[in-house]
């Protein structure tokens, strides 16, 4: 049974992908609205298995968003890498519980040798500890949960017994442009969405260092490398060096604008960063691995351990790493499998070359916008371009009929103050002739729409 439908499963998947250089990029209207077919009361008899894998093909396929396609621009996700596919694959076979070495050696070990080789390439301090999560919005959480953990252990505090009820207050530091998540992820944690001390960004979104205010108490300061919009990264070695002397946590969201230090030639927008406590970044945004794949990385892994371990009379609470003692989840996927993998086939030289080409056909895109007369708003450091096309109703006019075209996706923001359109790249798949062929698209369709 399992080889019909693994085939059936193949093929389909096969099709898909062979078929998405040509299709739509957006999913159009008539697909979306096909997807009533998918529905009705649910039945009593079931149906062949293979019924079912056919109908979603069929009606599912044309509904998707072709973000594993070369021209997708949104929300700086990225593709998914065929090995991770494939890896992704041979591990749901597996059907493994990663959280202890009990329910999986292989999942643990392979883990914790990819969280060892991550660690190495994005330059964090030896003996990091980290945990595989679901997305930046839970590394976040659960890096910073280590760090309410610590900071108030220093105060006298055990959160993790007594909760936050009568706990010392904690200062929360965030830059003016920090992410949407970061504020749930606090509000998450007691710690409050709105509660926090905001220091002003400057034109590209970074934290201006001299308005960091004085730091006294327990406190967490959190920085950001690579903003959403315009890529741009805090100038970390002046904040880390103010926070850390006033014995505050540095916490760094990095979502995507880690991958920078696996580049050499981007490296340095990481300077400075390695002098944080803990970090928090997305294995599916610019590794390319499918979704959810989070990472939360943090200093002193012992931190990361008191805020997240439990114990059970059934669970080993021996040497070994175990993954349930430095995650929010308990039972979850083996999602560190396709990373390994991924880091095993690509190497350090395979990162370096896609972040590197993402970030050179980045640039293109802003040359050849402002070359067309068009507004780059942003100053292309990393992978994301931000350009307005004239007034906000004309720019939101012009993504419409970008979306609408298809060659080419990319999403709608707001920067500044300026309606604006957002290009992120961060797909393997993109190819010079991708970023050609959607720059005469944009500019094709920009023109038409002035
Ligand atoms: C800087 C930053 N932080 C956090 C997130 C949230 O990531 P996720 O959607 O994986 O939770 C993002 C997503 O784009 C981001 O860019």
């Amino acid at each position: 049974m399992h080889k019909k439908l693994l085939q059936a499963a193949h093929g389909h998947a096969s099709t898909y992908l062979d078929t998405i250089q040509s299709r739509h990029v957006g999913a159009r209207a008539e697909d979306v609205a096909a997807l009533a077919g998918l529905d009705g009361p649910l039945s009593d008899a079931g149906e062949d298995p293979q019924t079912t894998l056919d109908t979603l093909a069929t009606i599912g396929g044309p509904a998707t968003t072709g973000s594993a396609g070369p021209r997708y621009f949104g929300f700086v996700t990225g593709g998914t890498l065929p090995v991770a596919l494939a890896a992704n694959w041979q591990v749901a076979a597996w059907d493994q519980n990663g959280f202890t070495h009990l329910s999986s050696p292989a999942a643990a070990t392979i883990e914790a040798i990819a969280l060892r080789w991550l660690v190495d390439l994005l330059n964090l301090p030896a003996g990091t500890g980290g945990a595989f999560v679901t997305g930046a919005t839970m590394a976040n959480f659960t890096a910073l949960a280590a760090a309410r953990s610590k900071i108030l252990t220093d105060a006298g505090w055990d959160v993790e017994r007594m909760g936050l009820f009568g706990a010392p207050p904690i200062t929360v530091v965030v830059g003016g442009e920090a992410h949407s998540t970061l504020f749930k992820s606090l509000g998450l944690l007691g710690l409050g969405r709105e509660r926090v001390v905001e220091v002003p960004a400057d034109d590209q979104g970074r934290m201006i260092a001299a308005e960091l205010p004085e730091i006294s108490g327990p406190t967490i300061v959190c920085l950001q490398a690579g903003n959403v919009n315009s890529g741009a990264f805090d100038p970390a070695s002046e904040l880390c060096a103010k926070a850390k002397a006033a014995g505050a946590w540095v916490h760094v969201d990095g979502a995507f604008g880690l991958w920078a230090a696996a580049a050499p030639e981007r490296a340095h927008l990481m300077q400075g960063f390695e002098g944080a406590d803990s970090w928090a970044c997305d294995a599916h945004k610019w590794l390319n691995v499918s979704y959810d794949s989070g990472l939360a990385f943090v200093r002193d892994p012992e931190h990361l351990r008191a805020a997240m371990a439990i114990s059970a009379s059934y669970l080993p609470q021996g040497e070994a790493r175990e993954p349930f003692a430095f995650t929010p989840e308990s039972s979850r996927r083996a999602r560190g499998v396709e990373i390994w993998a991924v880091l095993r086939a690509l190497g350090r030289n395979g990162v370096a070359e896609l972040v590197s080409r993402n970030c050179r056909q980045a640039q293109r895109f802003a040359e050849g916008l402002s070359a067309a007369g068009y507004t780059v708003l942003n100053d292309v450091v990393l992978n994301q371009v931000v350009v307005a096309f004239g007034d906000d109703e004309t720019t939101a006019r012009i993504i419409a009929a970008i979306q609408e075209d298809g060659t080419c996706w990319c999403g709608g923001t707001h920067w500044r103050g300026r309606g604006a359109m957002r290009i992120s790249v961060s797909s393997w798949a993109t190819r010079d002739e991708d970023v050609e062929r959607s720059l005469d698209a944009i500019v094709r369709i920009a023109q038409a729409n002035v």
